[in-house]
């Protein structure tokens, strides 16, 4: 087991790579985003696998990354917000490391996501409906992989990290 290993798991909007990225920076380890290792070895954007090879081919790509990831050794990783919905996805970060849900409402995720044009899955005529659906789908997946539940809502990011690395201090103790 990984254990000095923390991953980030929550919808679209959650803010996994910004908490992400500070408490790596807070703890000394390295940050990863599962989204940036499949552009960067693909050459293209996510929207662009999306559309060349479906959600399919994306999720193909995500759990190769999630894989090649997990093996390595102090880092957290901010995976892509559909990184839940596979099985073996949710055992390899469940068995590789600690698992923190970043959670938020829906109006919220809205809020943080409502002018962004990079997620495929938001492109649609009601993209709030859609976070709601998705929200309902994988929010038991969130809660069923996590070791942690972190609310996120309305907070202050250092105080939400301070937050969170004590809780894992205290984790530790017990
Ligand atoms: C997705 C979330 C995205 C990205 C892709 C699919 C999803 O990552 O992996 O667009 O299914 O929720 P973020 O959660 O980092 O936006």
């Amino acid at each position: 087991m990984k254990e000095n290993n923390i991953y980030l798991v929550g919808l679209m909007g959650a803010g996994k790579t910004t908490v992400g990225k500070l408490i790596a920076k807070q703890t000394g380890k390295e940050f990863h985003d599962s989204d940036l290792e499949i552009k960067c070895k693909t050459g293209v954007s996510i929207p662009y696998i999306f559309e060349v090879e479906g959600e399919a081919g994306f999720r193909a790509r995500e759990t190769a990354a999630i894989q090649e990831l997990v093996r390595q050794e102090n880092i957290v990783l901010a995976t892509g917000g559909g990184a839940v919905l596979s099985a073996e996805n949710r055992q390899l970060l469940k068995e590789n490391g600690t698992v923190i849900y970043l959670r938020a409402t829906v109006n919220e995720l809205w809020a943080r996501t409502r002018h962004d044009r990079n997620r495929p899955l938001l492109q649609t005529g009601n993209p709030q409906a859609k976070l709601a659906e998705l929200y309902e789908i994988r929010d038991p997946l969130y809660r069923e992989v996590a070791d942690l539940i972190v609310d996120t809502s309305r907070q202050n990011v250092r105080f939400l990290v301070n937050q969170i690395l004590q809780k894992l201090e205290t984790r530790k103790k017990c």
